[in-house]
């Protein structure tokens, strides 16, 4: 089989920024070092009142398209990975789809279009359908759209609010991909969870620390289920993008992950000489014990020059879009991997034929683990993209301003806000239909 993967990636950021430190950190009464440090975060981005999940989904494929040279014929797959979808019946890729049919000749008629649900892991999981019907030759020679799009929105004043975030991620998965190369060994952890939920609500219910800590019992499963395929040796990966809720849960996330795939290699051995071995659940008499050596030895790790030479080189630069815009839920993961290899081309690091590990979640909860060959043509697709200039043109939002924001988009609310920005060159959405559907249309 030919190597199948990620051919092209475009992001599309929520047009409207909220500062964290300076704007929302001061109205909550809060140290703003609670954000930059201890979540790790600079700022949220926000839909204006004229975008949403079909709107930012339609308008990253739509770059993509243009960028690529694709006609609707060439596109065999759509599928839409959301947490934010507004219809139980509909899927948003038929919305999508319409968005596009709008600015190209041609039609999807003959496109399979789908909605993945999951939670944040269903991104990987649209990925994965669409490489799973490419290798199994059913795709006549057409490459799949995956599309992972939302508006990661909390009710006002709970916990989540700070994580807070808004955009989509759309890739082109097909066979000989110019980014990325999907393994076929594949690790997952999976269990019935309720840390984070959305019974027929927009807004979640979150149990807010006990997601962090299911996100780390199902990421072992998933590390655990990957070792019995293939190697995590530390220095096999040039990086390990995580799926980012916010950067502080990824310190937390390397730490544990680093020191499961340092057990048993030259790296504990050498690391041994300086804090000891890791703790050995059989060495102890009970779990009390054992936990309790396995967090002094986490707290030691946490300073080895090993470990943090690690976190520097392979986790840090994968967080730097996340620092700007907050949860994507869906795409999260996926901009953790694209801020790797921005950081890669601007520092002029060769990496084709290196490898990443993924590592994605869900709440619900699932995690799964793979790995990613870079592809030669790595370089010239990141180039193309526009992150920093998009981040840079967001209208930064005071507090009074995102309260209204926040109200425009509350599904519960009728409030009438007018747009902070312009549109130009992009799908809007225009109004609401007979049957209540909504109505999008391209403003030049
Ligand atoms: N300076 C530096 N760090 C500070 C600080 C300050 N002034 N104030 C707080 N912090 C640190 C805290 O110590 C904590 O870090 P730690 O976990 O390493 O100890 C971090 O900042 C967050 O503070 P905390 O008080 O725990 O925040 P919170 O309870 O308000 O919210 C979540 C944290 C994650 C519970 C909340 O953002 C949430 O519910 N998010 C949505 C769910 C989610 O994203 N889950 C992740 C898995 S998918």
């Amino acid at each position: 089989m030919t190597s199948v993967g990620i051919d092209a990636v475009e992001i599309w950021t929520g047009k409207l920024k909220l500062d964290l430190p300076e704007t929302f950190a001061p109205a909550q009464g809060d140290d703003p070092e609670k954000y930059t440090k201890g979540l790790g975060l600079e700022a949220s981005s926000f839909p204006d009142t004229y975008e949403d999940i079909v709107t930012m989904g339609a308008n990253a494929a739509k770059r993509l398209m243009d960028r690529k040279g694709l006609a609707p014929d060439d596109v065999g797959r759509i599928d839409v990975a959301t947490e934010s979808a507004f219809d139980n019946s509909k899927p948003v890729s038929t919305y999508v789809a319409g968005c596009l049919e709008q600015v190209y000749d041609g039609d999807f008629h003959h496109a399979n279009k789908g909605e993945r649900k999951f939670a944040c892991i269903s991104g990987t999981q649209a990925l994965d359908d669409a490489y799973n019907w490419i290798a199994a030759g059913r795709n006549r020679g057409r490459a799949a759209l995956v599309i992972a799009t939302d508006t990661a929105l909390y009710a006002r004043d709970s916990s989540g609010e700070a994580t807070q975030g808004a955009g989509a991620v759309a890739m082109l998965i097909d066979e000989d991909p110019s980014v990325v190369a999907l393994s076929h060994e594949q690790g997952y952890g999976s269990a019935d969870e309720t840390d984070f939920l959305k019974p027929q609500q927009q807004f979640p219910s979150v149990d807010g620390k006990r997601s962090m800590q299911v996100y780390l019992a199902r990421m072992r499963e998933a590390l655990e289920d990957f070792e019995s395929q293939a190697s995590t040796h530390p220095e096999d990966f040039a990086y390990v993008p995580f799926h980012t809720p916010f950067p502080g849960m990824v310190r937390k996330a390397g730490l544990l992950g680093y020191r499961h795939i340092a057990r048993n290699t030259d790296l504990e051995t050498e690391i041994a000489e300086e804090i000891g071995r890791q703790p050995r659940e059989e060495d102890f008499d009970d779990r009390e014990g054992y936990e309790e050596a396995i967090q002094s030895y986490m707290d030691d790790l946490k300073r080895t020059e090993q470990y943090q030479d690690w976190y520097d080189a392979a986790i840090e630069p994968t967080l730097s879009i996340s620092r700007q815009v907050g949860n994507w839920y869906t795409g999260s993961v996926h901009i953790a991997r694209v801020s790797a290899l921005l950081s890669a081309a601007e520092t002029g690091r060769g990496l084709t034929g290196d490898r990443l590990l993924v590592a994605s979640y869900g709440s619900g909860a699932q995690a799964e683990i793979h790995a990613e060959t870079v592809r030669e043509g790595w370089r010239e697709e990141v180039e193309a993209l526009t992150v920093d200039e998009q981040l840079r043109r967001r209208y930064d939002l005071t507090f009074e301003e995102y309260e209204r924001v926040h109200d425009a988009h509350n599904h519960d609310l009728d409030t009438e806000v007018e747009e902070f920005t312009q549109p130009s060159g992009e799908f809007v959405h225009a109004g609401w239909g007979r049957m209540n559907e909504r109505k999008y249309e391209y403003v030049e």
